[in-house]
């Protein structure tokens, strides 16, 4: 997984079928998808429930690339070490979801694998100051984490700007996750952003009997994301 800035698309498979995830995986990857992304929440740190290690285990054989976990979950320390053997190329963790973020990220790269920060809506960057050489990416949430489909909060913007300035020349991505688009992706590019999560933008119109949707809609926020660069 060499760093690079190029625009890189991770539909969340969230908004996939969830009776088919392996071939809803296969599909994507096939259609142009750049990583996978799994949201794992918990009925607690977020209002609402998905996947727990056994079921990215399960998955895991189905992507060629990067399967990049995003833990909604507190506490989150205990779980790690599972998402990890689950094959989790990135593990990502919220800074709101508990008292020693430190040593969670400390956690996930002791087990070999790309730390990722994400940060709430609510959350401002003046923390993040203090982890930059602990952390691979850093995960600016546009909507408040819970459900797919929801409104992009275009005041995040202005803290993915902040947060590229911050980050300078090192080797951190900032992935944005939330209400991506074809009309929102430009703004995040253009800000400094180069992982875009996208949900229902990428599942609307296709299915694993007909997945060349998905690859219109992936070219399609990639081409608006490129062009804003
Ligand atoms: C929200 C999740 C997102 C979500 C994105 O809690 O972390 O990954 O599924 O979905 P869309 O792209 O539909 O906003
Ligand atoms: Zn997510």
């Amino acid at each position: 997984m060499a760093f690079s800035r190029a625009i890189k698309i991770a539909p969340s498979i969230l908004s996939a079928d969830f009776a088919n995830f392996g071939a809803e995986c296969r599909a994507i990857e096939d259609q142009g998808a750049d990583w996978v992304h799994v949201d794992v929440m918990d009925g607690h740190f977020v209002p609402n429930l998905t996947f727990g290690p056994a079921m990215c285990a399960a998955i895991r054989p189905h992507i060629r690339g990067v399967m990049d976990v995003h833990l909604m979950i507190a506490p989150v320390d205990p779980y790690i070490e599972a998402y990890a053997k689950a094959g989790a190329d990135v593990i990502t963790a919220h800074l709101e979801a508990g008292p020693h973020i430190h040593r969670t990220l400390q956690a996930i790269r002791n087990e070999g694998k790309k730390a990722g920060l994400a940060l709430n809506p609510g959350t401002g960057i003046d923390a993040v100051a203090h982890l930059l050489d602990m952390v691979d990416l850093i995960c600016v949430m546009t909507v408040n984490p819970g459900f797919g489909g929801q409104k992009f909060i275009h005041s995040q913007v202005d803290k993915v700007r902040s947060l590229r300035a911050m980050i300078g020349d090192r080797p951190i991505h900032i992935e944005i996750d939330g209400g991506v688009t074809v009309e929102t992706a430009p703004l995040v590019a253009a800000a400094g952003a180069d992982v875009l999560v996208a949900g229902s933008a990428v599942f609307k119109g296709g299915s694993v009997a007909n997945p060349a949707p998905y690859g219109e809609n992936i070219r399609a926020i990639r081409k608006a994301a490129e062009a804003a660069l």
